[in-house]
């Protein structure tokens, strides 16, 4: 099969019978799902593939597919006038005057799939091909088992007939010689077996003649609807999700390449992205009140509870338009009800931060302040919640950015959580970079925004929280109109949508880089965050540099690096020349101590690290500083 597959066969004679009432005048392709019928959605997407001819293999209710081929030039309609009395192999070998010679992508009628499904198999180089994905129902899957070469080796609706690699999806790409082979077999069974359904015969031919290849892919949005159940099921959790990244993806196609300078920005955030997340900014233009941008910010919503290890049904995720601080405004202003306190624990720069934006809205508040080069004393934490019964909320900064000192939130949080208190931590440099999971670490609201540890743009913030104490926040003061939690959320929820004009291209941004951090998994993104670490370590203990904060202290993420005694030292020149080269550092923001700050956040890895102490080097000696550092 060297010509890609310009043929479809959508098998659609079955009678659709656990549909009741809805299936008497019409087959159960014609059900709509998000407005659409199945089988139009299905006969789109195929087109949009550069399909060419669509087979239906009609029965039930023949004449709706009839009159659909009218309105599509693509169709044809096969007739199995016994459809009553046999099953889809049969509505498959009746077709074969029709399909010829042809290699074919087959379907079921009864799907709603993202266009992906039908890319990956057309790529695809095997000839044979069964579209599987990890298992999405609890009922009617067919699981399908495979051998060492991914070659699929069994099929049953019994999980316990073999060991299970995925659920099949019923999207297939078959070869000529394959089906001809399916039809030769089925010929000599029919009598017997009317009622074989074509998996069955998928999986003889595969055992006994031709490989038949298995592709798996793990984050493929499709549901198979054979109720009314499965109906309302997919149209809530699955269509948003397929309308939206259908939409992103023929968004992304126009596109086009550029050829983009690569900066390593070693400052803790915004980021070095990927060309991949920067063109995907680049998008015909679109309003974001249209369904399919609902749809995406769906998908993106539910993408970032994954990163936080945040439950989804008892955690949500609420997109603003703004720069990180406005997290922390939004959480101190939104989530603290009537005649209660605050209490920050406070060991630096950003939660200093938190400290004013409460001091701005007399928002009554503890500032539990301690030294910025250590973790905060838990005791000193337990004793003021002790003295302080009317404390509501208490907040911290899980990564210090400031300083590169990580706090112990999991032992904050278990504090707060028994004196009744809700827990809003900032993870805005720490979230997707680093270990955190929302229920072990006792958080009942993060934040962070798209330009650090998801490394996409600037200009999309998002709040992750407790959805029962967000509902419970409706009647708390209101102390902000456009940042208030309360309304963003009850607004995405009646309608999908932000309540303002969203980050348009911020949101495709993000969408790309969070494909891409899936892509790459949490553990080697985290592995590669803490190499990256080590090699900023190395390459200053090579120059000899001394770091300002304990080594077990550190977040792995920002390092704070002391101004060297040399006379010659000036940060800014040493900054200009490696920013010249395409290096940027950035000054420390401690305030008793002259620092300056190397980070490991961004699409960055060792050999940008080594590459960037070369430049170091030679600006130290540019600057004419003596090597290895020297201090007093
Ligand atoms: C811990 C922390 N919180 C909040 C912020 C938000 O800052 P901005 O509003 O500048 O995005 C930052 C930015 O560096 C941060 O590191």
């Amino acid at each position: 099969m060297t010509e890609k597959v310009k043929t479809a066969v959508i098998m659609a004679a079955g009678m659709g019978t656990r549909f009741g009432d809805m299936t008497e005048t019409m087959p159960k392709g014609f059900i709509k799902a998000g407005g659409q019928s199945m089988v139009e959605r299905s006969i789109q997407t195929l087109i949009d593939c550069g399909i060419h001819r669509i087979i239906i293999g009609t029965g039930y209710h023949r004449e709706a597919y009839e009159t659909l081929a009218e309105q599509y030039p693509q169709i044809v309609c096969c007739f199995s006038p016994r459809y009553a009395e046999t099953n889809s192999m049969f509505t498959l070998w009746n077709c074969r005057d029709i399909i010829g010679t042809d290699d074919f992508l087959l379907l079921e009628s009864d799907l709603v799939f993202q266009k992906q499904a039908i890319t990956s198999l057309l790529e695809s180089p095997h000839p044979d091909l069964m579209l599987v994905t990890p298992v999405t129902k609890f009922q009617d899957q067919y699981y399908i088992q495979v051998d060492e070469d991914k070659v699929l080796s069994g099929c049953s609706t019994n999980k316990e007939d073999l060991t299970v690699y995925g659920e099949m999806v019923g999207i297939h790409k078959i070869s000529h010689r394959f089906y001809q082979k399916m039809c030769e077999d089925y010929a000599l069974k029919m009598k017997e077996q009317p009622k074989l359904g074509y998996e069955f015969e998928l999986e003889d031919i595969s055992r006994h003649h031709i490989n038949l290849h298995v592709l798996k892919v793990d984050d493929l949005k499709w549901y198979e609807i054979d109720d009314p159940a499965d109906l309302a099921y997919a149209e809530e959790h699955v269509l948003p999700f397929i309308d939206g990244l259908d939409s992103q993806e023929s968004q992304q196609k126009s596109s086009f390449p550029m050829n983009i300078k690569r900066n390593i920005l070693l400052n803790p955030g915004p980021a070095t992205t990927t060309d991949t997340v920067k063109m995907a900014q680049v998008v015909p233009d679109i309003c974001p009140r249209e369904r399919e941008f609902a749809g995406m910010m769906k998908s993106l919503r539910n993408d970032l509870l994954k990163v936080a290890h945040a439950p989804a049904e008892k955690y949500t995720s609420v997109l603003f338009c703004g720069s990180g601080t406005i997290n922390i405004d939004i959480c101190l202003n939104s989530l603290l009800p009537e005649g209660k306190k605050v209490l920050v624990v406070n060991n630096g720069a950003y939660s200093t931060r938190a400290v004013e934006i409460c001091q701005y809205y007399g928002l009554p508040h503890i500032d539990l302040k301690s030294s910025v080069y250590e973790q905060p004393d838990l005791d000193a934490v337990a004793r003021t919640l002790d003295e302080n019964p009317d404390v509501a909320l208490v907040y911290t900064t899980h990564h210090e950015t400031g300083t590169g000192v990580l706090n112990p939130i999991r032992e904050i949080g278990a504090l707060a959580h028994q004196h009744g208190a809700v827990f809003v931590v900032d993870t805005t440099s720490s979230l997707g970079m680093i270990p955190f999971d929302m229920e072990a670490d006792n958080v009942d609201f993060c934040m962070a925004s798209a330009q650090k540890g998801l490394m996409a743009m600037t200009g999309l913030s998002f709040i992750i929280g407790n959805e029962d104490e967000i509902r419970k926040s409706k009647d708390y003061p209101k102390r902000s109109y456009y940042c208030n939690l309360y309304l963003q959320y009850d607004y995405f929820e009646r309608t999908g949508e932000m309540h303002f004009t969203p980050p348009v291209q911020t949101i495709y941004a993000t969408m790309q880089a969070l494909k891409e951090y899936f892509a790459e998994g949490e553990a080697a993104k985290f592995a590669r965050h803490r190499r990256v670490f080590e090699a900023i370590h190395k390459g200053l203990d090579e120059l000899g540099f001394k770091d300002v904060i304990k080594r077990e202290l550190q977040s792995g993420l920002v390092v704070s690096v002391l101004y060297p005694s040399d006379p010659d030292w000036n940060f800014e020149r040493v900054h200009d020349y490696c920013y010249s080269h395409g290096f940027t550092i950035y000054p420390g923001k401690i305030s008793t101590t002259n620092t300056f700050r190397l980070c490991a956040l961004g699409t960055i890895d060792t050999p940008d690290i080594e590459a960037f102490f070369r430049v170091l080097r030679d600006a130290l000696v540019h600057e004419g500083i003596q090597i290895p550092i020297s201090y007093n």
